[in-house]
């Protein structure tokens, strides 16, 4: 029996985790979970699966919740974010979930993997702050399982491949909401608009990432770690159908593709389930998957990709102030501080202000992102091409 710990619970990938938890049935027992402030969420879903222990990250919704008492009894409660990562690392869990949005991420993933934890990530932001630190803990086969969709297929194409035979990978894009929308258009889009994706359903921050393809440019930077790839080698697609969901090129040329409906459950099934395979008692129709179609991603409209490329280029702590500076970004978006095009004009400002350092350890990181955080909320400097947020 795996017992799995799921960080994140109350959002869209917690919610697709514990869907097939339930799925999987004694195969797997949920022995904690966690949320940062939606602790009624958390209460009913403790009162489904009774974890041993439970986290939430914001301490004034903790004491909202009165503390322990909104908590089957039995259930330990921890608070804050030292919270959050000392249950990544409790008891006697095997797989820790980590569907935590934003840096926030990073701590739990490293927690977890310090103490021994297989990690199924699908908060990629966990590698794109921390991507080396993050590896170091990471090399042997199934420490870290990709949930991501993208980097999960890639992950089942590479399974027992000779890397040296590995041309390339190609990460596809949906392209988002405003894949066919003329630039002169897109400074004026709203969030409502931004959040209603073409064909998966997600949680609001990695929604406006694939509307403004930042969420792939993370994905290269993500895959860059995983698999240890150059750039060079990391390509992508705009598929506006989401059913190939990676590629795998060999040197000969020849191809290989991973297939299905955008459904995240499928690749957090096979996290889960790693190295085994489970019967999910039905077969894909392959005529209801439609055509299939391709197209190079548009770097005017969409500038986030290559702002992520230029971050991961120069390493160190350049990913985690590209990260930062979209995270304010996309927040200032969201509430309507800041049109369409200002989250590409903030990051690209950002960026461009920070000499990137190596990032030794976990306090390198958390100063670039504190820095960069500040840099984009504060006003445009002048002589850039940005706004600000404040
Ligand atoms: N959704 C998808 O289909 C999908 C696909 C691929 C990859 N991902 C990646 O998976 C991650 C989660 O995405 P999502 O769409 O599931 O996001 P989401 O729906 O917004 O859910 C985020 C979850 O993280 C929790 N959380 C946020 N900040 C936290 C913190 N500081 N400490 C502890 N918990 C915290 C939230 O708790 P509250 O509810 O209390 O706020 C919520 O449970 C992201 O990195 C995203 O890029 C998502």
């Amino acid at each position: 029996m795996t017992r799995l710990v799921v960080l994140g619970a109350t959002g869209s990938i917690g919610a697709s985790a514990l869907d097939v938890a339930a799925e999987l049935g004694d195969r797997l027992t949920v022995t904690g979970l966690a949320c940062r402030s939606d602790w009624q969420g958390l209460a009913e879903l403790a009162a489904r699966w009774r974890p041993a222990a439970v986290a939430i990250e914001d301490e004034a919704a903790w004491k909202a919740a009165g503390g322990a008492d909104a908590f089957p009894s039995g259930t330990e409660v921890l608070a804050g974010s030292s919270g959050v990562a000392e249950l990544a690392a409790h008891g006697d869990a095997d797989i820790v979930l980590n569907g935590i949005v934003g840096a926030a991420g990073l701590g739990p993933t490293l927690s977890a993997l310090e103490a021994g934890r297989r990690v199924a990530l699908a908060n990629k932001e966990s590698l794109v702050v921390g991507g080396d630190l993050v590896m170091q803990h990471a090399r042997e086969p199934g420490r870290l399982l990709p949930v991501d969709s993208e980097h999960n297929a890639i992950w089942q194409l590479l399974e027992g491949r000779d890397r040296a035979r590995v041309a390339r990978v190609v990460l596809t894009a949906s392209g988002g909401p405003f894949r066919a929308t003329p630039r002169e258009r897109l400074a004026g889009v709203t969030p409502q608009e931004a959040l209603a994706h073409p064909t998966w359903s997600m949680g609001p921050k990695v929604t406006v990432d694939s509307a403004t393809l930042a969420n792939k440019g993370l994905e290269v930077i993500e895959a860059h770690h995983l698999f240890g790839l150059d750039y060079d080698e990391i390509d992508v697609v705009i598929h506006p159908q989401s059913i190939v969901h990676g590629l795998v090129e060999l040197v000969d040329g020849t191809l290989f593709a991973e297939l299905g409906p955008p459904d995240m459950r499928a690749p957090i099934r096979a996290a889960l389930t790693w190295p085994d395979r489970v019967p999910v008692g039905r077969r894909t129709d392959l005529t209801a998957l439609g055509g299939l179609t391709f197209e190079r991603p548009d770097p005017h409209r969409f500038p986030m990709l290559a702002l992520a490329r230029e971050a991961g280029r120069a390493g160190g702590t350049a990913p985690a102030v590209f990260n930062a500076a979209n995270e304010v970004a996309v927040e200032a978006f969201l509430r309507g501080a800041i049109g369409f095009l200002d989250i590409p004009a903030i990051c690209d400002r950002v960026l461009a202000a920070h000499d990137a350092r190596p990032a030794r350890t976990v306090e390198d990181l958390l100063a670039a992102d504190a820095w960069a955080r500040a840099m984009a909320a504060g006003p445009a400097h002048s002589g850039t091409r940005a706004a600000g947020v404040g």
